[in-house]
């Protein structure tokens, strides 16, 4: 049998710091560590800054990238190629990525290919042993992505949808931070919801009736915060957790309405969630719904695949290294979605 090809993955988009091992059998990847260190500093900020994150990233990346390695049980010796997100993400961010994977690629003599983020959270299922039944209608929904797309074939993708103002995750993260709970916002609106009344308050479901897939959350946002200016303090905590799942039910079963009619529209045979709103509770329940309604698996990878991570990107990477694809040391990162060629806006 052929030896595996391992692939370091190294991700520095935003704020999560990571590296991860796949090794890709003929018989499909098999992930084998996958490190994230996430970047407190922010916390503080209320959102990330972005000179903060690269230069966090500039830290801990060797770092990580060794825990990475030790936790396979392989040395550098032991890659064979190695992947890096290039695009979309903060252009600080995606230079220390890059420049790193070029120079270990130089001093390892091994190849390496620049990855598509979004991409890669479209077909991080395949980590799980799924196949992915094309065509798959797919949702990237996190602080700073909120596109829906279909995916026609491995490299071959779509935007049908998109937000026309704040992404799903920055809409937790600003409603959250209204109400004291702190960043990121999701994780404990989420916690607080499921104790509320998600019917109590009547809020706006963005572009409901647009007729097209995008989405809108900058009306819900403001909506919650002249609730709460209407509101005199203090709040009991039966308001907060109400508001929490009101709030919650707003901005997920929008969402989900938009990924339903996408997936009636294109024909969808799978559907697929990630990024890290599809951590979410009511998303994980109400995809798996839907699933079922139309008869067509709905996949929602774990928590640490969902959210930002390296082994999505060592995966997509090793898959463009076993088609034969290389990056040359001329590779630029690109701050936005579009440029890396993979994702066309059109239909087609
Ligand atoms: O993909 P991710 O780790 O990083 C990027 O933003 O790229 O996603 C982080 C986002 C934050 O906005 C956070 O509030 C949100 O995902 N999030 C959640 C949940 N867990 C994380 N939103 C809703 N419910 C959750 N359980
Ligand atoms: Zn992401």
């Amino acid at each position: 049998m052929l030896r595996p090809m391992r692939v370091l993955g190294i991700e520095t988009s935003c704020d999560d710091t990571a590296a991860a091992i796949v090794e890709h059998r003929p018989d499909g990847p098999v992930l084998r560590s996958s490190v994230v260190a996430a970047q407190g500093i922010h916390t503080e900020f209320g959102g990330v800054v972005p000179e903060l994150a690269s230069r966090a990233h500039l830290e801990l990346l060797p770092g990580v990238v060794e825990q990475a390695l030790g936790e396979a049980g392989l040395t550098f010796a032991d890659v064979d190629g190695i992947a890096v997100t290039r695009a979309p993400g903060l252009l600080g961010a995606l230079l220390v990525g890059v420049c790193y994977a070029k120079a270990l690629a130089r001093a390892l003599d091994r190849p390496f290919v620049g990855v598509n983020h979004i991409e890669a959270h479209l077909l991080a299922p395949l980590l799980e042993g799924v196949a992915l039944e094309l065509p798959a209608v797919g949702a990237v929904v996190s602080g700073g992505h909120c596109e829906i797309f279909v995916v026609h074939a491995i490299g071959r993708y779509s935007i049908v949808g998109t937000t026309r103002d704040d992404a799903i995750g920055e809409a937790f993260d600003k409603v959250a931070k209204l109400l004291g709970l702190g960043f990121p916002g999701g994780p404990p609106i989420d916690r607080l919801a499921a104790a509320g009344d998600p019917e109590r308050f009547a809020l706006p479901r963005g572009l409901a009736g647009s007729g097209d897939f995008d989405l809108s959350y900058s009306g819900l946002k403001t909506a919650v915060r002249r609730l709460l200016d209407a509101t005199p303090l203090p709040r009991d905590e039966r308001f907060t957790a109400d508001l929490c799942a009101s709030f919650q039910a707003a901005a997920v079963d929008g969402l989900l309405a938009k990924l339903a009619a996408a997936a009636r529209a294109h024909g969808a045979r799978s559907l697929v969630v990630g990024g890290g709103v599809a951590c979410n509770s009511r998303l994980g329940d109400g995809l798996a719904a839907m699933g079922e309604r139309m008869g067509i698996p709905a996949y929602r990878p774990g928590p640490r695949l969902c959210a930002d991570n390296a082994a999505m990107i060592a995966l997509v990477g090793g898959l463009r290294l076993g088609r034969g694809e290389r990056d040359g040391f001329d590779l630029e990162p690109v701050p936005g979605l579009d440029d890396s060629g993979l994702v066309v806006t059109a239909n087609g």
